[in-house]
């Protein structure tokens, strides 16, 4: 969507996969779905490093409306979970130098059974804009008809649009017209900011498999639209929950960053340990995820149970992940050839290369007939770099500047 937002992938914090529909304000006052939730997490983004990493959006999922509108039909959030109200904590978000996401449905209820948007689309992007809302996420429960589902994501756009605020727009669009039919993502593109392809993200390696899976089987047709302003996206970032081991979280880290996704995480910022966030803030990592070309990775190929991935960067530069998809024994070698990536050229003559994932490490200069030996523990992963080594000058000043 060409509204000057999203030229890089968002990077924010979204309350879905840790938090879900957890309205029981009374027993679990701590982790239910209220402004206090979103003002802490705001309070640790400034103050543990989130923001200065690039975290910039606080966004709110299902489950804040009331059970109905106002008496002129206007969205209003639970009274008692948000007694301040929306415009509060937006308020209270931007005095922090972040931004606030807030969360509707295309249809007539969202998934949760709020009152969704369908019938309101103008009053409801109003109301947002009012209330100094930064992100949309629009989902797409309840929808009716086809038509309601596509004429709406296009009406919610151009009605944010016409508010005449900047608020970022986050669809659902493609994943719910799945089973019905092919999306056509050119029109996505042009009305959406991001959009969701695939099912949800649950707390699991199996769930971030699946989505590695079916976005490297969908390859051919969304990689190619994805770019500054409009970006596929695989979903939440679950590093720092309960469900992915110490490998799985570098390979769901890894995997985001080569697919150019939206960096927005699912996780408790108040408890997570220093070893997700090391992994979460890692500069490294984030520089290419946020890399000013803008292009999505793709998988080049499958050997022997290893997943081979590349993005191209600006400057020539390359990055790889190989992630081992073998899950029984120990680590194992994976000898990479230069000569035999899509990109060779970039080694010829030479090459430098720097690995990031799973620790930080210069390889050094390298040419054509370079073996790499990468060991990849099981389900981890192995992120590097490849500049030319004519333009190392240039790498020099990139780490320098990141350091
Ligand atoms: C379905 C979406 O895909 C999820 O990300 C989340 O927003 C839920 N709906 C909320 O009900």
């Amino acid at each position: 969507l060409d509204n000057g937002l999203a030229q890089t992938p968002t990077m924010g914090w979204l309350h879905w996969e840790r938090f879900m529909c957890n309205v029981d304000c009374v027993n679990d006052p701590h982790n239910c779905i209220s402004e206090q939730l979103y003002m802490q997490m705001a309070d640790i983004m400034v103050q543990e490093g989130w923001k200065e990493a690039g975290y910039e959006y606080v966004c709110i999922d299902d489950c804040w409306l009331a059970h109905e509108r106002d008496s002129q039909d206007r969205l209003q959030p639970d009274p008692t979970r948000f007694p301040s109200g929306i415009k509060k904590l937006a308020d209270y978000v931007h005095s922090k130098g972040l931004k606030l996401g807030i969360y509707q449905d295309v249809g007539n209820l969202t998934c949760a059974g709020y009152p969704g948007s369908h019938g309101y689309y103008d009053l409801d992007a109003e109301t947002f804009a009012d209330w100094g809302v930064d992100l949309l996420k629009f989902d797409g429960c309840n929808f009716g008809t086809l038509d309601i589902l596509v004429e709406g994501y296009k009406n919610m756009s151009r009605a944010l649009n016409s508010t005449g605020r900047n608020i970022l727009y986050s669809c659902e669009w493609p994943l719910y017209l799945w089973p019905f039919h092919q999306p056509n993502y050119t029109d996505i593109r042009q009305y959406c900011n991001h959009w969701r392809n695939y099912g949800d993200v649950y707390d699991s390696w199996q769930s971030v498999k699946s989505i590695i899976d079916w976005t490297a089987s969908h390859q051919n047709l969304i990689v190619p639209v994805a770019g500054p302003g409009g970006w596929n996206d695989p979903d939440m970032l679950v590093i720092g929950n309960f469900g992915l081991s110490w490998d799985q979280q570098v390979s769901q880290m890894a995997m985001w960053v080569i697919m150019a996704a939206p960096l927005l995480m699912s996780n408790d910022l108040r408890s997570i340990d220093s070893k997700s966030k090391m992994l979460l803030q890692n500069k490294h990592l984030i520089a290419i995820n946020q890399d000013p070309l803008g292009r999505q990775g793709y998988r080049i190929g499958r050997v022997n149970s290893f997943d081979v991935w590349e993005r191209p960067l600006s400057d020539g530069r390359y990055a790889f992940a190989v992630l081992n998809r073998q899950e029984i024994g120990g680590p194992r070698q994976f000898p990479l050839l230069l000569a035999t990536l899509p990109s060779w050229k970039t080694c010829h003559p030479e090459c430098r290369v720097t690995q990031i994932l799973p620790s930080y490490q210069d390889l050094g200069v390298q040419n054509l007939f370079s073996a790499l030996k990468l060991t990849i523990n099981p389900s981890g992963t192995v992120l590097f770099t490849v500049t030319l080594n004519e333009g190392l000058a240039a790498e020099q000043k990139w780490n320098w500047n990141m350091t």
